[in-house]
Parts: C-alpha cells; structure tokens; sequence
C-alpha cells in the first residue's frame, strides 16, 4: 500500500515517520510532481496538479475538520474525502469558545485596564441569564461546546441543518428557525461549516437579530462573515464586541480594520489545532479499514459540503 502526503504549512518528517510507525508495511512518501500513483493521500489544500496527477487515489485523508479548501478542487472520481473527527480538536474549541465567552461576561478585559491603570474597582455582577449563548452548527466541535457552556450555567441554544436533541441545550434546526435562534441569543458562536449555504451567513440581517449588546465568536471560517457588516454594528453600538480567530484572508493583512479596533479580540486561527499524533492514529486506524472494506467516520458529502 502506498500513502502519499502532500499537505500545504505542514512540516512533512513528522508525520511521515508517524504515519510509517502507524502502518508498518506501507510505503509513505511525501509528495512530489511526477510521483507514482498513490492508494491514499494525506492532505491539506493541496494544489489542483497533485489531484490531477493521482486519480486512482482510494481515500482522501484532510488533516483538518474543515473541508471547505479541498472541496474547491476537482477531487480523483473514486476517492472518499475523510475529515477529521475530533481528534483532539472539541476540547480545544470548547476551552476557546469558554474563554471568549467568560471573559466577556466577567468584564475581565475591563478588570485588566482597571488594574494596569493602579484602580481597585468592582463592576456590578451581571446576570447569567441575560447571556444566553448561541452555538450555529451542532456537529462535532458544536456540541462539545455546547455542553461545556452548560457546565457554567449559560442558557445555551443551539442551530443544525437537522434537528438534534443535546441535553440541556434548546435546539432549532433549518432555516425556518434561524430567526428565532438569533433573537434568543446575546452571545453567538459559529461552528459551522463553509459551504455555499452558510458563506456570509454573519452578515448586518442576521447579527442585527442577536438581543442588544450581542457579542460574535467566530471560529469557523473567515468567509462567514461579513467584516464590514460586523464593524459597523460595533461602531453602531448594537454589538457590544467580537472574538475572531478565522478571517476571508489569512494571515489577516496589516491594513485590516480589525486589527486595532477596541471592540474586537483576535486570534490567528489557533482555537483548535491539529494534533499530529492523535491524527496521525485516527487517518492509519480509517486507511486500515477502508482496506478491509469497512465503514469509516467523517466521510464527508462532496454535494452537502461537509
Ligand atoms: P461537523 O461535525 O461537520 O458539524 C457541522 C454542523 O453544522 C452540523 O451540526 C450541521 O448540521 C451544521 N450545518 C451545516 N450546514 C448547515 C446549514 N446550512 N444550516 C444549519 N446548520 C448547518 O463540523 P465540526 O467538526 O463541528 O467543525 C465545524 C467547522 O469548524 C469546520 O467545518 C471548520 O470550518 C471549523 N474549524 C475551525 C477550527 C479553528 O481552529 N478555527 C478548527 C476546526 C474546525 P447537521 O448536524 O444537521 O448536519
Ligand atoms: C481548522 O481550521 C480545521 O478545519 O481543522
């Protein structure tokens, strides 16, 4: 069996001498013009000739739970594309999203300021109840955060394409209860997938449905949102601030408004990385078994999108 790697950003020597320690007996090689017809591929936005030139390829392994980058390429007819699942990543998110979400209902950034300005000030307590959080896409990384909120006694709602049941949390699903989802919510958390659907789906309409001092965490896709739209309900008051960690171009440009505005807290798309080792098990354990012909998690739906 041959693996070939070709992942953009990703230094190669670790995973191949992981993925060799993992698949004793196959061939792994990184990935170069010309190569020879590989079984499976480890990926991540790999370029349009590496597809080209590998069209026999069984599985398509993306080191990352987004799919969006790789579904924007013409993909090898036969190859199932395979996301990862978890590995790793839901404890990260929900540590992130957490963070965001605590530190905006504690006023700490405001703690901070008064203690680096030598002031010993108390801000009235605020009531949890009016901080109900929202989480868009309940699959993987959204209902790990999900629960996590509840853990802190948030009111947590939560949107999905199909309807979901999470304990503890009040579920909407498909467009007709998007509306609703919004205006029950004063925090808003995406995680959901970058699909024709959902791109921009951040924009002036939606975010102005969130109750009155709304605060966004986005750490889904860049192009979710609309970041004029965003600045300009800050600027306007409506929303009271924002945590990015993903952005339509990356690394954000200097030039990017969002960078020196008060309001909003940045991140350079680090909320959940990509763990080598625990991948590196879960893509060896699925390339094993598509070979023995089972059923793999995370196969995604090229025509959904995810
Ligand atoms: P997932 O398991 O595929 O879950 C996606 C969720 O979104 C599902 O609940 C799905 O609904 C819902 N959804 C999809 N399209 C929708 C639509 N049109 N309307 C309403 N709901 C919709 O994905 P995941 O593993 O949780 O990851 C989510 C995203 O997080 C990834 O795609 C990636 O972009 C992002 N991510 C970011 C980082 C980072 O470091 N910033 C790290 C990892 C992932 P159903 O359940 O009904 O299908
Ligand atoms: C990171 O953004 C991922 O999709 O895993």
């Amino acid at each position: 069996m041959h693996i070939t790697f070709c992942c953009a950003d990703t230094r190669p020597e670790p995973w191949l001498e992981g993925l060799r320690a993992a698949l004793p007996g196959a061939t792994v090689s990184e990935w170069r013009p010309g190569a020879a017809q590989a079984d499976h591929a480890v990926v991540w936005s790999p370029p349009q000739q590496f597809l080209d030139e590998q069209p026999g390829l069984k599985g398509l392994f993306n080191i990352g739970a987004g799919v969006d980058a790789l579904l924007k390429l013409k993909l090898p007819p036969a190859a199932k594309v395979v996301r990862l699942d978890d590995a790793g990543m839901s404890v990260q998110m929900a540590e992130y999203v957490c963070h965001a979400v605590i530190r905006h209902f504690r006023e700490f950034d405001g703690y901070e300021a008064d203690m680096g300005a030598g002031r010993w000030s108390f801000r009235k307590p605020r009531t949890r109840a009016d901080f109900a959080v929202g989480v868009m896409g309940l699959g993987v990384l959204g209902q790990r955060v999900a629960k996590a909120l509840r853990h802190f006694e948030f009111p947590v709602h939560g949107w999905s394409r199909s309807a979901k049941a999470v304990e503890g949390v009040h579920c909407h699903a498909g467009a007709d209860q998007f509306d609703g989802f919004l205006s029950a919510c004063r925090v808003l958390v995406n995680l959901l997938p970058l699909t024709p659907d959902t791109r921009d789906i951040l924009n002036r309409r939606t975010l102005s449905r969130l109750q009155p001092g709304g605060y966004l965490i986005n750490v889904a896709r860049g192009a979710h949102l609309v970041d004029e739209d965003l600045i300009a309900l800050l600027d306007e008051g409506h929303l009271a601030g924002a945590t990015l960690d993903v952005f339509r171009t990356e690394p954000l440009p200097a030039e990017h408004g969002f960078w020196k505005h008060p309001k909003i807290t940045l991140t350079p798309h680090t909320s959940a990385r990509t763990l080598r080792d625990e991948s590196i098990a879960q893509i060896a354990g699925k390339i094993l078994a598509l070979e023995r012909g089972e059923p793999v998690a995370g196969v995604v739906d090229p025509v959904r999108g995810y």
